[in-house]
């Protein structure tokens, strides 16, 4: 499902010049959970950005699905982004003046299933809430706004997941809830999900463990 050849990026340049990813290659397969781990500013949301179609690598290869969104023209990899792709992040990125349901459903894109077949209500469902339709992000707990972000980044079906530490700022309860969520999908839905973290409690429900350091996968 997910195909990484040689990944190297440099930012800056002269004396400035940060290495963050250095023949750096991967595969995930479709139904895997895998885990990357490293040490702060090793390069895993450097990593993350580069395998999610938001920032091309200096050299090397990317592949989801049999498609190099580098290979694409911005609106094309927009829509790759949109309806292949899901997102999560430590720090949710809601959007304020949306309620939850429209937090959601936003993400729908026209020609997919995304929001079709009462999809957003059964992700809100899932997730339990269902009381907190109309809220908005400013009257949500925080385990309730990942809640939300784990929903809209499932409601195209993607094929692909990518979540940045997205248990970080989580209680244990919801963190549990998140990366169970995650995993059910890898495994009912067949998608690569890659989730970065430093907490070790969830390497036991990982397929593998991608370490990482200096910019290199070990
Ligand atoms: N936009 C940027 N411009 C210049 N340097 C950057 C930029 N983004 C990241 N870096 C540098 O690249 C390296 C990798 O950063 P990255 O954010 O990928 O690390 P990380 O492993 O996600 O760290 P953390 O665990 O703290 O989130 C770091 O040394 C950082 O200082
Ligand atoms: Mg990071």
């Amino acid at each position: 499902m997910l195909r990484a050849e040689s990944l190297c990026k440099t930012y800056g340049r002269g004396a400035k010049a940060v290495r963050a990813l250095s023949e750096v290659s991967l595969s995930v397969d479709a139904g895997q959970f895998v885990l990357v781990r490293g040490a702060s500013g090793c390069g895993k949301t450097t990593l993350l950005l580069t395998l999610g179609a938001m920032l091309a690598p200096d050299s090397g290869r990317v592949e989801v699905g049999g498609t190099d969104p580098y290979t694409l023209n911005d609106e094309a990899r927009a829509g790759f982004r949109a309806t292949r792709l899901g997102f999560v992040f430590q720090q949710f990125y809601l959007i304020p003046y949306l309620n939850v349901r429209e937090n959601v459903a936003c993400a729908a894109v026209k020609g997919t299933n995304g929001g079709g077949d009462g999809r957003v209500e059964e992700l809100i469902a899932r997730f339990g809430l269902e009381g907190r339709l109309e809220h908005r992000p400013a009257e949500l707990s925080t385990g309730e706004k990942q809640r939300v972000a784990l929903a809209r980044a499932l409601l195209n079906r993607p094929r692909l997941v990518l979540a940045d530490e997205p248990t970080g700022n989580l209680d244990e309860a919801n963190a549990q809830t998140v990366v169970k969520a995650l995993k059910d999908y890898a495994r009912e839905d067949g998608a690569a999900v890659l989730m970065v973290t430093h907490d070790p409690r969830w390497e036991a429900a990982a397929d593998r463990i991608v370490c990482m350091e200096y910019g290199r996968v070990l």
